[in-house]
């Protein structure tokens, strides 16, 4: 099978041939028919010591399952997490971060879902939002962040204000749902709001906590680091939240498991729909890091072997 890998920091990538991996006990061997790209993954190309699995998620089809697992047939659609190679024909998956895709959900939307998909809702929950209320969403292009914006809307906020690096983004971030669009070097982000995803961190940190109405709650779960200072939280009573993902999935599997069947049924009666850029084939895995690097992207970027 293909497989795509890089020799050292930094890169390149390119694709490799190899033996299909066998899954061992408690893991679940999938053909890959859609694999997300994720900025902590490609962050790691450049920031880990040395070359890393390229990972994240994958959509397929169960071809072969290891020992112990149930719940799960040879011929299921499954969409999952995947915390080795998954940029690759064929992948393995832990059983417990694997589950049914439903009929109806083709890969490419199953895979731009089952870990964006959480992390939005996720961080959503996190922010305690309330009907009525105005929320403000950090890389509202993203992955995650263009699903947080769609959310946000359906879970009954008044006002959605989208933040993005690029204007180009702002017709995209409207057509999402959001009433307004900021660019983080705008010198005010408007009326201020009751919450704020915030997916950036970083130098954005400080105007987002500034962007909340006395009260508001910024949730941060971007990877960007970045200060908060307290006298802002100070100001105003305003609150800040950490959210991680892979966290509640290690240890409330259980609030892990009730998002994903949240966000079938959000798409299945409520129309939420995935946005994904691309998608790029596997021996394109380069550009759609670019895509990723460069900041450019709108929405989920996905690769089809
Ligand atoms: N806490 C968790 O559990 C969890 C899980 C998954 C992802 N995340 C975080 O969520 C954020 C979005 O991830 P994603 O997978 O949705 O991203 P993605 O789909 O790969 O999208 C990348 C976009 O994120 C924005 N971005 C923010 N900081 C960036 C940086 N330092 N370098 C490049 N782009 C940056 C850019 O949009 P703008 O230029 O418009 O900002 C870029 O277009 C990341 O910070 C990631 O670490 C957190």
């Amino acid at each position: 099978m293909r497989r795509v890998r890089y020799a050292s920091p930094g890169g390149p990538l390119f694709l490799e041939e190899v033996p299909v991996p066998r899954p061992d006990a408690g893991e679940v061997l999938v053909r890959c028919e859609a694999v997300g790209v994720t900025l902590p993954v490609v962050r790691k190309v450049t920031e880990a010591a040395g070359p890393v699995p390229l990972g994240g998620e994958v959509a397929g089809e169960v071809v072969a399952l290891g020992a112990d697992v149930t719940g799960l047939a040879v011929g299921d659609r499954v969409a999952g997490l995947c915390f080795g190679h998954g940029y690759a024909d064929f992948a393995v998956l832990r059983r417990e971060m694997t589950s049914p895709v439903p009929d109806g959900v083709g890969a490419v939307e199953a895979v731009a879902l089952v870990r964006s998909g959480p992390v939005a809702l996720g961080a959503l929950s996190a922010a305690r939002p309330r009907s009525g209320e105005a929320a403000l969403v950090t890389a509202a292009a993203s992955g995650v962040g263009h699903l947080a914006v769609r959310l946000a809307r359906a879970r009954g906020a008044a006002r959605v204000v989208g933040a993005v690096s690029d204007p180009g983004k702002a017709d995209f971030v409207r057509s999402l749902g959001a009433d307004e669009v900021v660019v983080y070097g705008d010198d005010g982000w408007g009326e201020p709001v009751d919450y704020v995803l915030d997916g950036v961190g970083g130098d954005v940190l400080t105007p987002a906590v500034g962007a909340l109405a006395p009260g508001g709650r910024l949730v941060a779960y971007g990877s960007g680091g970045g200060t908060v200072r307290a006298y802002d939280l100070l100001v105003g009573a305003r609150t800040v939240t950490g959210f991680q993902i892979a966290r509640i999935a290690r240890e409330t599997p259980d609030v892990y498991e009730r998002w994903r069947r949240e966000l079938w049924r959000l798409y299945a009666e409520e129309g939420l729909r995935p946005a994904v850029h691309g998608p790029y084939a596997l021996e394109d895995a380069a550009k759609a890091h670019e895509a990723v690097t460069s900041r450019g992207n709108l929405g989920k970027v996905v690769l089809v072997p």
